[in-house]
């Protein structure tokens, strides 16, 4: 339950509060030093979930005039909140905010974290695209390089979280939603039996 929870615009007196939430996170590590120049940056901007005065989570965005898209570039609850509705109290103050010249929000996510996938599926977010080799991790040792699942959350698509909906992964194995229909599947029903 997110009773209790705010959200509020992020600022600049914030960040110690949310880089702590930050190192939480598997995703992405944003520094005190990314944060203040986020925060500065043209377009872009944020909104922070308080309980009482106490940050307990994040959502970093752009508004991307280009694309008529705002583009999430962080999103972090803090471990204790996870699992009580602040990740999507977060969201949908987003996508309730999106303006009406723009098509909606997109985030791209790391293909092994799944809880993420999960919990864009359930926010009425679609994975459309996969980007290759989009994370580059360079710290210590071998660069780690890991693809991004593109969630894309359409306000013009009018689409429910009890659509079907797949997650595949890059072996092919379906880590959410329903058991696709092969084409031979597909083929061999519609002729009946007899024709295998
Ligand atoms: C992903 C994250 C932001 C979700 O925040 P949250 O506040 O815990 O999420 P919510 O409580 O709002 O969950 C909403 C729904 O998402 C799904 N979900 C969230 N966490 C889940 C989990 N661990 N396992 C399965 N489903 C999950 C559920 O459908 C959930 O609804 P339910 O609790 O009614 O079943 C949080 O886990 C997090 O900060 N993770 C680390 C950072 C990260 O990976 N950020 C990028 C993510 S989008």
């Amino acid at each position: 339950m997110d009773v209790g929870i705010v959200v509020h615009r992020m600022e600049g007196s914030q960040t110690d509060a949310l880089v702590k939430i930050s190192n939480t996170s598997n995703e992405n590590f944003w520094t005190k030093k990314i944060f203040e120049k986020h925060i500065r940056l043209k377009n872009h901007g944020g909104l922070v979930a308080f309980d009482n005065s106490n940050p307990v989570g994040y959502a970093a965005f752009e508004r991307r005039h280009q694309d008529a898209y705002i583009q999430i570039w962080d999103l972090v609850v803090h471990p204790q909140y996870r699992r009580r509705g602040v990740g999507r109290k977060l969201v949908a103050s987003l996508t309730s905010m999106v303006p009406t010249e723009f098509s909606g929000v997109r985030f791209n996510v790391r293909e092994s974290n799944f809880i993420a996938h999960l919990f864009l599926k359930n926010a009425n977010f679609w994975c459309d695209a996969i980007a290759r080799s989009y994370f580059i991790d360079k710290t210590g040792g071998p660069p780690r390089v890991e693809d991004a699942y593109c969630f894309d959350y359409n306000t013009n698509i009018a689409r429910s979280k009890n659509d079907s909906i797949r997650i595949i992964s890059r072996t092919g194995a379906v880590l959410a939603g329903p058991r696709p229909t092969s084409p031979r599947e597909t083929f061999y029903v519609s002729q009946g039996n007899g024709h295998r």
